[in-house]
């Protein structure tokens, strides 16, 4: 067929992870301006949420609970992963199909890092559901901002306070981190470490650096002048 482009290229899936207070907002935002001026086509998403059911999931997620019943984490997980089905589905394998670079806040290292690692449930009965819910659907580049668990939870406004950090102890937190970091070891190819307690700035150029290698075609050089940011 002549004058057709051939097929389109897959968009890039990035996710970005880390515990509270970490400054995966802020940064998702700066990601998703650097892809703008680069003319990348991107969506920018969240979990739990990104879809109409998926919002009004993480409404229930995060609303402090009555005292008088606890939420047993393994139902966390399944509504976690209700979520995300619902985002896969419709957002994210859409945008990607159609070209589109997905950077999405949160995705599924959270569960594996918060229900599994910090809460108990088993993570192969997590990998199973996530499984199911998510097709197998894998990031292409996940970046871990991580800091200790005392700077990120202070960081964190009064109103901003969730179930999350309002249920849980200091110790929840580290086994989260720690989750996150286990994550990140097993998983070297996928996972980009940045130390978050570095300056906004800083913490934007090794996010975008690592997402430049990635958009960098098989074989082609790291550029040797340095980046300059405006
Ligand atoms: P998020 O919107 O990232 O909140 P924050 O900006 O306060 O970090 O995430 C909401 C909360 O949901 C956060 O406490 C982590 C938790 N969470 C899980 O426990 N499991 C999951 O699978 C996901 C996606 C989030």
């Amino acid at each position: 067929m002549t004058g057709s482009a051939g097929p389109i290229a897959r968009g890039r899936f990035i996710t970005i992870e880390g515990p509270e207070g970490a400054g995966k907002t802020t940064q998702v935002g700066r990601l998703a301006a650097h892809l703008g001026r680069r003319g990348v086509p991107s969506l920018v998403t969240r979990e739990p949420g990104g879809t109409w059911l998926g919002e009004q999931l993480r409404a229930l997620l995060l609303e402090r609970r009555p005292a008088a019943e606890p939420i047993d984490p393994l139902t966390d997980a399944l509504l976690f992963e209700a979520a995300r089905r619902q985002l896969v589905e419709h957002v994210i394998l859409p945008a990607l199909d159609a070209g589109t670079t997905v950077v999405c806040a949160r995705y599924a290292d959270s569960t594996f890092a918060y229900q599994g690692h910090g809460a108990g449930v088993p993570l192969e009965t997590l990998q199973a559901i996530d499984r199911a819910a998510t097709g197998g659907l894998v990031p292409d580049l996940t970046v871990l901002l991580d800091l200790p668990v005392e700077v990120g939870l202070v960081r964190k406004a009064p109103g901003e306070v969730t179930r999350f950090e309002a249920d849980h102890d200091i110790e929840f937190h580290r086994r989260v981190r720690r989750g996150f970091l286990e994550l990140a070891a097993a998983s070297p190819g996928r996972f980009v470490l940045v130390d978050a307690t570095l300056p906004p700035e800083d913490v934007e150029a090794a996010i975008i650096d690592a997402v430049e290698a990635l958009m960098r075609p098989p074989g082609e050089p790291e550029p040797s002048a340095p980046r300059i940011h405006q």
